[in-house]
């Protein structure tokens, strides 16, 4: 499970992402040295580990793994002593980063990977503040990153081939399925796709074309369980029958136009959130988060070993 001797992670950055990976890590067998500067940080930390380690015993831990392996530093410098990458997961504005990166770079050997959990900032930004800009990268993962494999790893505009190839690698190494994404485009991949699907799910809640929870069922009891099994593309090769893809695209090519030239452009008004937050509300009739992310977590878990 181990990939070129990375051993040590520092996970910078503790909140909701921060502590998700630091527990994958540890399941990996990895050790991790932990650090984040709010009051409370550490137990917090301890805590989000404890929830997310059942559902990690059923995924399935490494040999070895323990969360004993896990470290808390009181400083930035004391949590990097020793690591051999780095996963930041701190805070979402490029100032804040731009001063994390600065520092972490001073601090670590030119040969140690800084990965990035950003959801949308361009690592050429970030890693135009460092002497070494070439072992910054940028490493996307999913809520919660315990148990949704992707990772988005992604260069900017000065990251090395050699960075990218480590954390690439690295992921992988640790059962992780780590994508490449060959240029810097807002939201990445799996955002965009997902940004993609929102738009529409909202113009027809707006234009009255459905309910919050009729629209809902159309994705989790239709095709949202065939894009758990493969991708866009590969059903479409399946929807082609004997002709595949080409066949598909060829016969329904010209009506998925025509949906494309119909496609809504909602604005979010207030009102508009108003009447989404209450369909969300009359779906859900008082069924609370923390029910709903067991579920969600249950199901994701047998997709996961159906998958394996
Ligand atoms: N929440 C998601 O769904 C999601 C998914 C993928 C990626 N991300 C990315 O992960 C990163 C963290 O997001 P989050 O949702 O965990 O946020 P969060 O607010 O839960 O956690 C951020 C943590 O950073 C800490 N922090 C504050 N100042 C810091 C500093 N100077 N250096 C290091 N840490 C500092 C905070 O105390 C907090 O614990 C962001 O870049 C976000 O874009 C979030």
């Amino acid at each position: 499970m181990k990939y070129d001797n990375i051993e040590q992670i520092a996970v910078i950055g503790t909140g909701v992402i921060g502590a998700s990976w630091a527990a994958y890590f540890l399941a990996r067998g990895l050790r991790v040295s932990a650090w984040d500067p709010a009051p409370g940080a550490r137990a917090r930390l301890r805590e989000a580990i404890d929830a997310h380690w059942p559902t990690l015993i059923r995924i399935g831990l490494t040999a070895g793994a323990s969360r004993d392996a896990l470290t808390f530093h009181d400083t930035l410098d004391a949590a990097l002593a020793g690591a051999d990458f780095v996963q930041e997961s701190g805070p979402e504005r490029e100032d804040l980063k731009q001063d994390l990166f600065r520092k972490m770079d001073a601090a670590l050997p030119s040969s140690v990977v800084i990965a990035s959990s950003s959801s949308g900032l361009l690592m050429s930004r970030v890693q135009s503040v460092c002497t070494h800009p070439e072992r910054v990268v940028l490493g996307h993962p999913f809520n919660p990153p315990h148990l949704i494999p992707l990772v988005e790893v992604i260069g900017g505009e000065r990251s090395s081939q050699a960075a990218i190839d480590t954390a690439m690698q690295f992921y992988r190494a640790i059962g992780k399925r780590a994508i490449h994404v060959k240029k810097e485009v807002k939201g990445h991949i799996a955002n965009r796709l997902q940004a993609a699907l929102w738009r529409e799910a909202i113009h027809l809640v707006d234009t009255g074309v459905a309910s919050v929870a009729d629209i809902d069922d159309a994705i989790a009891y239709g095709p949202g369980l065939r894009w758990a099994a493969f991708g866009p593309f590969v059903n479409l090769q399946l929807s082609g029958g004997a002709g595949g893809i080409a066949h598909m695209l060829e016969h329904l090519g010209p009506p998925i136009e025509s949906w494309w030239a119909d496609l809504g452009e909602p604005v979010l008004t207030d009102d508009l959130k108003a009447r989404i937050a209450a369909g969300v509300d009359a779906e859900l009739a008082g069924r609370g988060n923390a029910e709903l992310e067991a579920q969600r977590d249950a199901v994701i878990l047998g997709i996961l070993a159906g998958k394996a």
